[in-house]
């Protein structure tokens, strides 16, 4: 019998073509849902993992807002150019507390995933309030704004609550000080600037962003964040894999 016989066939058996309709359903579904009976195995390990300060979360927030990842996607290939050009390729692990992923797959300027560290405060400063000061050609958009609205921070402890409840480990202590530790994260000669490094680790950047630590602004914190992409575990130096990245 042909193909189309068993199916005009099936057609004059509800039962049967119910459990056939939800049998063929299903695969999309065990497409989904298959690769989460392994995620543990996915997701590598790095104990040293840390979350965002409130500070560089606010900067996330305005990354997401003004659509920066319309145009820079945070994902490095495996592929030998991507890996080249970029370094280590992303691992799960490092965005594990995501919420939500910006991975993207448009590229119309650079990946961002391990940006941090590769150009200084005032780079990053100079070129968002207009590219051109510091790349001629550049076509990416000016951010003036930035530098002039005050970056708010009464809401920073509801959202690491929020992100507490999907599973980030922020602690009630990070929770209850958020909002004072993101003004002091850009305040380096605050009091509260110590209670940033307990909570957040000896490695997080403290100082003036936007070269003004008088004011907090929405430059602050996008500088803050863009700082530590790439920045948050050292999972990738230490992937035996890494030893073939960049130089052979
Ligand atoms: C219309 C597309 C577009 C948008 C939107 C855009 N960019 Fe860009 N971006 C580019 C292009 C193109 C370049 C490469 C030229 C340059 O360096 O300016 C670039 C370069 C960069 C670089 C330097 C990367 C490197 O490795 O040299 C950073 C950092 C950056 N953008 C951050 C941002 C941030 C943050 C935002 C959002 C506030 C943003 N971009 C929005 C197109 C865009």
């Amino acid at each position: 019998m042909s193909i189309f016989g068993a199916h005009y066939n099936l057609e004059r058996h509800s039962i049967g073509l119910a459990v056939a309709v939800v049998a063929v359903a299903s695969i999309g579904g065990l497409f989904e849902i298959a690769p989460l009976f392994t995620i543990d195995e996915t997701v590598e390990s790095a104990p040293n993992m840390r979350v965002y300060t409130p500070l560089e979360l606010a900067g996330r927030n305005i990354y997401i807002r003004e659509g920066c990842y319309a145009c820079h996607s945070q994902m490095i290939r495996t592929l030998r150019d991507d890996v080249e050009r970029y370094g280590h390729y992303s691992l799960a692990v490092e965005s594990q507390y995501d919420h939500p992923m910006l991975w993207g797959s448009k590229r119309t300027g650079p990946d961002l995933a391990r940006v941090g560290g590769k150009y200084s405060d005032q780079w990053h400063v100079a070129h968002l309030d207009n590219p051109r000061h510091v790349v001629p050609e550049s076509i990416m958009p000016s951010y003036t704004w930035l530098l002039r609205n005050e970056q708010k921070t009464d809401d920073l402890g509801d959202q690491l609550r929020a992100l507490q409840r999907l599973g980030v480990p922020y602690t009630d202590d990070m929770i209850a000080h958020a909002a004072k530790d993101a003004s002091a994260q850009a305040n380096p000669n605050s009091e509260a600037a110590s209670g940033v490094s307990e909570r957040y680790g000896n490695d997080t950047n403290i100082r003036a962003f936007d070269n003004n630590s008088h004011k907090l602004t929405e430059m602050d914190a996008l500088v803050a964040y863009l700082q530590i992409l790439g920045k948050l575990t050292d999972a990738a130096e230490k992937d035996p894999a890494n030893a073939g990245a960049g130089h052979d």
